[in-house]
C-alpha cells in the first residue's frame, strides 16, 4: 500500500519551521505533495510561480518522493487529484490548534477518506511565521536560520530593490 500525503499551505514564502515539517513528513510516507495555494484574493509577497521554484529548491534534498505544486480550489481535490489519503499541517503552538481543528473537521466532512495528520513544530522553529520572517527582511534583518537558503537570498533579492 502507497501511503501519500499533501501538505497545503500558503507558503508565502516558506520557512524554516515548514522545511521542517516537510522533511519529517518525507519520513512517514512514500509520497509527498506540497502543495501551494493560488489565492488570487490574498496579497502575496512571492507570486505563485516564485514559491513553487524557492520550495522546490528548498526541498530538492528530501528525495524524488517529494514534488510540489500549485493548486487552487480545496485542499481535499488537490488531494483526490494526487491518490491522497492524508493532509499534513504543522502545529507550533496551542495557538494553531484551534483554526487547525476546524479545518481538520471541515476537510474530513468534505472528504471522509483523507485523514488530516499533525506534526508538531520542531522546537527551535516554533516561533516562526511566514509573516515575521517577511517583516524582518523588510527592515533589514538577518533572516538566517529562520528560511531556507533560497529563501533567504530571495527575500534579500527582493527588498534590496526596494
Ligand atoms: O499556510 P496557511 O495559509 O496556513 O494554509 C492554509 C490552507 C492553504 C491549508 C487553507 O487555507 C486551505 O486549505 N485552503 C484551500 C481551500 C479549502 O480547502 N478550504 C476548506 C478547508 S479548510
Amino acid at each position: 500500500m502507497t501511503r501519500v500525503a499533501v501538505f497545503p499551505g500558503s507558503f508565502d514564502p516558506m520557512t524554516n519551521a515548514h522545511l521542517d515539517v516537510a522533511r519529517r513528513a518525507a519520513e512517514l510516507f512514500d509520497r509527498l505533495v506540497v502543495g501551494v495555494l493560488n489565492n488570487p484574493k490574498k496579497q502575496a509577497l512571492f507570486d505563485i510561480e516564485e514559491r513553487v521554484a524557492l520550495i522546490r529548491a528548498s526541498v530538492a534534498s528530501l528525495g524524488d518522493h517529494v514534488s510540489v505544486e500549485a493548486f487552487d480550489g480545496l485542499t481535499v481535490d488537490f488531494a483526490r487529484a494526487h491518490g491522497a489519503t492524508f493532509i499534513v499541517r504543522g502545529l507550533r503552538a496551542v495557538s494553531d490548534f484551534e483554526a487547525e481543528l476546524q479545518m481538520a473537521h471541515t476537510n474530513r466532512k468534505l472528504a471522509p477518506e483523507v485523514d488530516t495528520t499533525f506534526l508538531m513544530s520542531a522546537l527551535e522553529y516554533g516561533y516562526l511565521s511566514s509573516s515575521l520572517t517577511k517583516e524582518v527582511a523588510l527592515f533589514g534583518g538577518d533572516v538566517a536560520g529562520m528560511v531556507p537558503e533560497p529563501v533567504g537570498a530571495a527575500l534579500r533579492d527582493r527588498f534590496a530593490r526596494r
